[in-house]
């Protein structure tokens, strides 16, 4: 695993910050806001700072290898309580929400073509991104689901926040022309409500998730599906964006060293006991019905893949 490179170590802190890791994301934030101040210092004149969102697009290539990826290699994942335990997380099922968020919302397995098609898209959008935050930025966790018109206007479709330390953002990628017939995004930016669109064949929105209330807005045609990748991070020291599959209703780490580590779920009895495993060991695997279906360069991303794997082991 990559070593993340950042000031606040654990053993520097006292024993009463150790265990208060809302404090010490902020002292990592303000840490690393601190640091890049001379290479960012427009960084209160952005669109995220004025308008509380920056808007990009995601262009023809771009969208139509992440469609063929979906069509042909990868397989939906049901919502459930799969979340990495160092991540802070919903029980959605105790909540009693499980169900809607199944209903309205397909989640995507994770795999590694699908990663790789996605962590394209973030390497050529980083700097711009890392513009408008004011330092580079890791990449927490993703998701990526589809909606359809049948879409109920609750939880995540209607007006909300997401109620996570402000010290975290959101990137959400949209493989749509964005309007009311395909699907988009609603903000509220100050009084006004704001429906994004876009004649761009894709578009990357990065907003204060936290801060600006918005809703997600299903398709309004019949036959329309919305696809949105959901693209959790927070400042960071050094780039880190590769995607991370925390589990479906994981949040963020739950301190500033912790990345999502599958296999530690497993070291605890308890939450093993409540955990619903859903392929923990091949989450990154494709899956072998679809192997035959990969072109040349697919299939040698995947043997390079299985070989590094085999090196580390
Ligand atoms: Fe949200």
């Amino acid at each position: 695993m990559t070593d993340i490179n950042f000031n606040i170590q654990p053993s520097e802190l006292s024993e009463v910050d150790k265990l208060n890791f809302k404090d010490v994301w902020e002292k990592y934030n303000l840490d690393i806001l601190g640091h890049f101040f001379p290479k960012y210092q427009n960084r209160q004149d952005t669109d995220l700072e004025k308008k509380g969102f920056y808007m990009g697009e995601i262009n023809e290539d771009e969208v139509s290898s992440v469609k063929e990826i979906i069509d042909k290699n990868t397989s939906k994942s049901k919502f459930i309580n799969d979340s990495d335990i160092n991540y802070v997380h919903t029980n959605f099922k105790e909540l009693g929400l499980e169900e809607a968020y199944n209903r309205d919302s397909k989640f995507f397995e994770q795999n590694l073509l699908l990663q790789n098609s996605i962590n394209e898209i973030l390497e050529r959008i980083k700097n711009n991104i890392a513009d408008q935050i004011g330092s580079p930025w890791r990449n927490l966790m993703t998701r990526f689901w589809e909606t359809e018109n049948t879409a109920k206007n609750e939880n995540m479709y209607s007006w909300h926040t997401d109620g996570m330390p402000h010290e975290f953002f959101k990137i959400m990628l949209y493989f749509n022309v964005l309007n009311r017939d395909n699907g988009s995004l609603q903000l509220k930016n100050s009084d006004k409500e704001i429906i994004l669109e876009s004649n761009s064949p894709g578009s990357f929105v990065l907003f204060k998730n936290s801060m600006v209330f918005h809703k997600g807005l299903p398709p309004q045609k019949n036959n329309v599906k919305r696809y949105a990748c959901e693209i959790t991070i927070s400042r960071a020291f050094n780039f880190f964006i590769d995607s991370a599959d925390a589990g479906n209703n994981a949040h963020y780490p739950i301190a500033p060293w912790v990345k999502a580590l599958t296999l530690n779920n497993l070291n605890d009895s308890n939450y093993k006991k409540k955990l619903k495993i859903k392929n923990i060991f091949n989450k990154n695997e494709i899956n072998k019905n679809y192997f035959n279906k990969l072109d040349d360069k697919q299939k040698e991303l995947v043997f390079l893949v299985s070989k590094i794997r085999n090196l580390k082991s």
